[in-house]
């Protein structure tokens, strides 16, 4: 019978063989995919494995923290961290149109990755988290209909240009294939059970330009709806919850004094693969509190809104 061990078990003799005593680079973001294809890789190779991480400065609260301290720490692998976030910043200065946002971070995220790769003298391999839905997507998006409702950079021109063979133990698997071989592998939960999060990250969750300042303040507001899912115990039953900052302000009142300070929009969905979602239904109660604390404890929020648009007709993220 078929089981995620006997998979797992499989895979890393196949990689053994197919790799040799060659070297492989892998690419981490900090999602579910690329972790377990590092940490599948990891188990196979060790050592001639080595992890590049472009932190593009757009992830959550923390979460560049955990990627290091799970990789490095935990798991001992090879791990260069770029911290890259005024250079992704700097690029990002005054753009306001989603696409370019996309394309510029696409670009940048692929420029640093490849001047990492060449600063350690290249690889013979590069494994990628390649998922059996990204396949099938790359296909309908360049042989299917001509419209294109959102670009996504994380499948790309990568190996060609770079030259190296490509790897993508993954490409078979589904999401939750993927989460079981996560947790066989001994990923923690955090990383395994993760919501889906997107490549150009916060930078999409900020319509506007983005800076800085505002790239802090939506991390704040977006750990304490994360934190208050959590203790409700919902994480699990939403698909993906995160907090928008729109680019617009408005009046409030705070003690004796009058503020005029900016809106966050909250979005919580269900879905099964992310083509289209329903809103999650929380109570009132909920909403309110969380409300509450992002306007307590967020300098720079003064009002807080639910997006109630299920997809279609708006799609899960802002831009
Ligand atoms: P939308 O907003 O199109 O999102 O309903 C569907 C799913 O895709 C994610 N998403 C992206 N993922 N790069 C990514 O890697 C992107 O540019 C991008 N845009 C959207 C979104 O978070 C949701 O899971």
């Amino acid at each position: 019978t078929w089981t995620m061990a006997g998979f797992r078990d499989a895979e890393i003799a196949r990689i053994r063989a197919q790799v040799g005593d060659a070297r492989v680079i892998c690419g981490l973001s900090g999602g579910v995919d690329s972790a377990v294809a590092a940490a599948l890789i990891h188990a196979a190779i060790g050592p001639q494995l080595t992890c590049i991480f472009v932190d593009h400065g757009l992830l959550r609260a923390g979460e560049a923290a955990q990627v290091v301290e799970t990789f490095r720490d935990r798991f001992n692998m090879r791990l260069v961290h770029r911290d890259a976030g005024d250079l992704f910043l700097g690029a990002l200065a005054g753009v306001t149109d989603p696409e370019v946002k996309r394309k510029t971070i696409g670009r940048l995220f692929v420029e640093v990755f490849e001047e990492e790769a060449q600063r350690l003298g290249g690889a013979d391999y590069l494994a990628q988290g390649t998922l059996y839905p990204d396949v099938i997507e790359s296909v309908s998006v360049t042989g299917g209909p001509s419209v294109t409702i959102k670009s996504h950079h994380n499948v790309g021109g990568l190996p060609e240009r770079m030259r190296m063979r490509l790897i993508e133990p993954l490409r078979e698997l589904f999401k939750d294939e993927v989460r079981a071989l996560g947790r066989e592998l001994g990923l923690p939960e955090a990383i395994v059970g993760r919501h889906p999060f997107p490549g150009p990250g916060l930078a999409i969750r900020i319509p506007g330009p983005v800076d800085a300042e505002l790239v802090a303040i939506l991390q704040r507001a977006d750990a304490i709806f994360l934190e208050e899912i959590r203790a409700a115990g919902l994480y699990d039953a939403i698909w993906q919850a995160f907090a928008v900052l729109l680019p617009v302000r408005s009046v409030g009142v705070m003690g004796d004094g009058r503020t005029y300070d900016r809106v966050c929009a909250l979005r919580a969905v269900t879905s099964t693969d992310g083509m289209t979602a329903d809103i999650y239904p929380f109570d009132m109660a909920f909403l309110s509190r969380v409300a509450g604390r992002i306007v307590n404890e967020v300098r720079g929020i003064n009002r807080v809104t639910y997006d109630i648009t299920s997809k279609p007709p708006g799609t899960i993220e802002w831009e």
